[in-house]
């Protein structure tokens, strides 16, 4: 008898790809991207995709860069239209932490200073990405307690949109959350696990695992609902959507409902779930993990 088909965004998908994902060389951009008919804006694409893919792949730590008077326009009008509503809907960790990474409206921060902060925080750092990297080697990277990032940025035509993680996404919505401990360590055994299991359907439910909650999770505080998945922290319209949009389901984040729900990526989420607290998430985590039988080195 044959195993059901594994079910990605509504189609089926091949298990091995999740074990052993490919790692394109050169950078493939979706047609959708807004820019890619802007010559000057694709050579710097182009540009920034093989310097940290070489950073990636020698293990050299994020570059340095000197972002151009555009892209710090570009990132001064997004972070501090984003930094307003973080200040009435983000939980009070992500607070706390963008505050002590001083991380402001003013300028474009280096990725290489804050990965020097994070890991003498929690003992976690920044890895360049030159884009969307394969989850398994996405996660092979998490689990030695490194998270991958992206230093580009989104075309300034549509300075709210972008298909794939950019420079805001990344900066705005993940890294501040490494200094948590909890969160560091929900994500660290994610990473473990998904490295560790050669099963594709483990992968993929650790995946889902980590979409609902690191990427788009909300967190109960004082009686309150507020904002902490990365997804939803950098978007200006997915904060005020996750949070009172009627089309949205809120529901509380059971891991059992959450591992099999099914998500789209490429729209603005219908399905949220809230969690009561970082350490519920890494109980919840452990217990997965524990669940699934994979044995994860300590
Ligand atoms: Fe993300």
């Amino acid at each position: 008898m044959t195993a059901p088909p594994l079910i990605q965004y509504g189609v089926a998908i091949d298990p091995n790809e999740m074990v052993e994902p490919p790692d394109p060389e050169e950078l493939a951009i979706d047609p959708k991207t807004p820019g890619i008919d802007d010559p000057e804006y694709m050579r710097r694409r182009r540009w920034i995709f093989q310097l940290t893919r070489k950073h990636r792949l020698e293990r050299l730590g994020p570059p340095l860069f000197d972002y151009t008077p555009e892209e710090t326009a570009l990132w001064k009008d997004v972070s501090g239209r984003l930094h307003e509503l973080h200040e009435k809907h983000a939980c009070q960790m992500y607070l706390k932490a963008k505050h002590d990474l001083a991380i402001t409206e003013d300028a474009i921060p280096q990725m290489r200073h804050l990965s020097d902060r994070l890991r003498q925080e929690t003992q976690t750092h920044l890895v360049p990405a030159e884009g969307s990297l394969a989850y398994r080697t996405f996660y092979e990277y998490i689990a030695e307690r490194g998270f991958p990032v992206t230093q580009f940025l989104r075309h300034p035509s549509h300075p709210e949109f972008t298909p794939e993680p950019d420079m805001i996404h990344d900066c705005l919505g993940h890294v501040p959350p490494f200094m948590s401990r909890d969160y560091a360590e929900v994500i660290t055994l994610i990473g473990k696990a998904a490295a560790t299991t050669h099963d594709g359907e483990h992968i993929l439910l650790l995946k889902r695992f980590s979409w609902f909650s690191i990427e788009f999770g909300l967190i109960e505080e004082h009686g309150d609902t507020r904002v902490f998945g990365a997804g939803i922290l950098s978007s200006t319209g997915e904060i005020p959507n996750s949070l009172y949009s009627k089309d949205v389901s809120r529901r509380p984040f059971v891991t059992e409902t959450v591992i099999h729900t099914d998500y789209d990526p490429t729209y603005m989420q219908k399905d949220l779930f809230v969690i009561p607290s970082l350490p519920f998430l890494r109980q919840e985590a452990e217990n997965l993990v524990r669940r699934l039988g994979i044995e994860v080195a300590s």
